[in-house]
């Protein structure tokens, strides 16, 4: 495996695939999690910002500060929140309506503010990693345009080059959240990765999978295995999969960062419509010729069979 270190900003709408990629960070020993900014999404930012707190509580990480973020769009008018995919409470229906530690707070900086302060603090060495809609990204490029030239890279779990959309015929649902700011990420003059739905949903995990994390008994395991079962539920009425079988999307940015062998991408320029019928479409330049925006790393192939086994082996083992 391609040995490799990443001090990450986890930028989230928890939810449930991003708690999956949260723990799943949360164990690996080349990724060391400095901050949590929060944004809405899978719901508002309020229940985002009070899972993500849960989620670092359950872990025995409080250490970590999470910073709240925006709760709309830059520009565009707020569209629906995810709680048919996710559950009330975003976390598959487990009761996470209030803190589990009401002691926990978020820190007094709004999401923005703490990647531009961090980034800049630590010239070259933080990577932002963004599950959900752009939003924060685009607040911070708007307050200093220079984190583009002090981040490492930006991965974001987003977007769709070959693979039809996941909230509309052509957008995939972090796009979609907040098409603007996606558009000003694609255009800013940082190294992008893109985990998008051409990967995302090749690597499924299905109940045979999630009964191992279950009898594993480690507790990262067994929570992954309770907080999936409202999603298998969203998968099989909307996509008619079988098995219990869920895609892997947010989990797929933090295998990418861990083991970049498990991928395999191609490099396009990409152009984000803000509106009409094709928004939230992130359109790939494959030809190359009529974009100039800088190349993003477009992930397009995966080797699922290592992805699923790095995975269980994570979620199961606490060294
Ligand atoms: O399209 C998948 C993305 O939308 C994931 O980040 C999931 O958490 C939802 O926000
Ligand atoms: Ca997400």
């Amino acid at each position: 495996m391609e040995k490799r270190f990443s001090k990450i900003i986890f930028d989230t709408d928890p939810g449930i695939d991003d708690a999956m990629a949260l723990l799943f960070a949360l164990r690996s020993p080349e990724i060391d999690v400095v901050g949590i900014t929060t944004v809405f999404g899978n719901s508002n930012v309020d229940a985002t910002t009070r899972n993500a707190l849960n989620l670092l509580y359950f872990a025995g990480r409080t250490d970590i500060p999470v910073a709240r973020g925006a709760g709309r769009p830059m520009v565009n008018p707020p569209g629906p929140t995810a709680e048919w995919v996710h559950g009330d409470d975003a976390m598959g229906n487990i009761g996470w309506n209030s803190q589990l530690n009401p002691a926990q707070h978020p820190v007094h900086r709004h999401a923005a503010e703490f990647i531009v302060e961090n980034i800049m603090a630590h010239p070259g060495e933080i990577t932002l990693v963004t599950v959900g809609p752009m939003t924060n990204l685009g607040l911070a490029l708007q307050l200093e345009p220079r984190i583009a030239q002090n981040v490492r890279e930006v991965v974001i779990m987003g977007g769709n080059v070959l693979a039809s959309g996941n909230v509309s015929p052509f957008a995939e649902a972090n796009i979609m959240g907040d098409p603007y700011a996606a558009a000003l990420l694609f255009s800013a003059e940082w190294h992008v990765t893109m985990a998008g739905l051409d990967v995302t949903q090749r690597t499924q995990m299905d109940t045979p999978y999630f009964d191992a994390l279950t009898l594993s008994g480690d507790p990262f395991g067994v929570f992954v295995s309770q907080i999936v079962r409202f999603y298998q539920g969203f998968h099989r009425e909307w996509y008619d999969y079988k098995n219990g079988a869920v895609d892997t999307h947010d989990p797929s940015a933090i295998a990418y960062l861990i083991d970049p062998s498990l991928f395999m991408g191609e490099y396009y320029s990409i152009v984000v419509p803000v509106s009409g019928p094709a928004e939230g479409m992130t359109i790939a330049d494959r030809r190359g010729k009529f974009y100039k925006t800088p190349k993003v790393n477009c992930l397009m192939r995966v080797d699922s069979t290592r992805f699923l086994d790095l995975y269980m082996q994570r979620l199961t083992h606490d060294e």
